[in-house]
């Protein structure tokens, strides 16, 4: 039966499976790090994702220690060539064996034969991950996965096991307050042919402009510990969410819409994944992808951008997660 995919309609080469540009990131239906999470909230979401066409689902072992690929892998039952389904493991150990068992992991939990990209989800600093990549390319060879991935990675990690396999995508944080990517690892990744994807592209939800001028968090909530939240960084980060509010209201969008579609609008940007807790935040997402948005607007927004990131240090990654 023919799906429906929401335009911008892609493809993460080499699968020749439609997907839509916009993707499902499913971390917080782990629940932990995001102080808790109702099954049913994590399905809905899912559900209104699916009826909207936004078919590209993005989970983790890492993710509520298996919840959320348990979760996703349910959901999927009856529709899994219909999803462009997407998951990540830990290079725990060095070793082809293991990525390959990690994969089978993954497969059961999601009650799949097969993962369409599978990312190595952080690097091992210092660590050699060639062995790794040739156990997925061994797995892709076997049709188990269809693409493989890294995340996290900097040009010189991707060099490494880039010689002995093919990196067809880059999971990066990118929005309008972390564009340390555009120095290097980006251009890296137009230059190589690999597909970039971003992840909490809203910040976390700083870029709904919902988070008071003293924002308070529910106990397990990990988000107080990226560096937006640093005392320091807040008041800058704050007053720029004030400054792109003012010019979301001057053109009748919700800052929300305006964050998600100045990261698409990006060059070199394939893919943008926002984590939706429910199915409200999930059609308020999609709807971001509706009309027309001039591009004066989005050089707007990167001005005001330019302001706040002098104010946020480079510490590597907004969670300052150095494995
Ligand atoms: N590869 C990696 O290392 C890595 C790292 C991080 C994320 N990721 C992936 O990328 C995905 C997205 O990143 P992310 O979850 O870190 O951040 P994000 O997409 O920037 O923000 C997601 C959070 O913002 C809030 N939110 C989302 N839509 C909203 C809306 N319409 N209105 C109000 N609030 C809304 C929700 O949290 P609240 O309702 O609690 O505010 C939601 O959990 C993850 O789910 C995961 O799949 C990967």
């Amino acid at each position: 039966m023919p799906y429906v995919v929401k335009p911008p309609v892609i493809k993460i080469e080499p699968v020749d499976k439609p997907q839509c540009a916009l993707g499902l990131g499913c971390w917080a239906f782990g629940g932990s790090q995001w102080g808790g999470q109702e099954d049913e909230d994590s399905r809905a979401a899912m559900q209104a994702a699916y009826d909207l066409g936004v078919n590209h689902f993005d989970t983790a072992q890492g993710y509520g220690a298996g919840r959320s690929e348990q979760l996703v892998g349910e959901f999927l039952q009856g529709r899994r060539d219909e999803v462009y389904l997407a998951t990540k493991f830990f290079p725990s150990e060095q070793t082809a064996q293991y990525a390959r068992d990690q994969l089978e992991v993954s497969r059961q939990r999601l009650q799949t034969d097969y993962i369409d990209l599978f990312y190595i989800h952080w690097p091992k600093t210092g660590a050699d991950l060639r062995p790794v990549m040739e156990g997925l390319e061994a797995e892709r060879s076997k049709g188990r996965l269809l693409s493989i991935g890294v995340s996290n990675f900097s040009p010189e990690q991707m060099d490494q096991v880039s010689e002995v396999g093919k990196i067809d995508a880059h999971q990066l944080c990118y929005n309008l307050f972390w564009r340390y990517p555009e120095r290097d690892v980006i251009p890296y990744c137009v230059e190589h042919d690999i597909a970039v994807v971003t992840y909490s592209s809203i910040a976390q939800g700083i870029l709904t402009g919902k988070f008071p001028k003293e924002p308070t968090f529910k106990e397990g909530d990990s988000r107080p510990g990226t560096v937006y939240f640093d005392p320091e960084v807040w008041p800058h980060v704050y007053e720029g969410v004030e400054r792109l509010k003012a010019l979301s209201e001057e053109c009748q969008r919700t800052l929300t819409h305006l964050a998600i579609r100045w990261v698409l609008a990006q060059p070199g940007v394939a893919s943008e994944l926002v984590g939706a807790r429910n199915a409200q935040q999930m059609q308020d997402n999609a709807a971001a992808l509706d009309g027309d948005i001039p591009a004066d607007v989005f050089s707007r927004m990167t001005e005001i951008s330019d302001e706040v990131m002098s104010h946020i240090p480079d510490v590597g990654n907004i969670f300052r997660f150095y494995p």
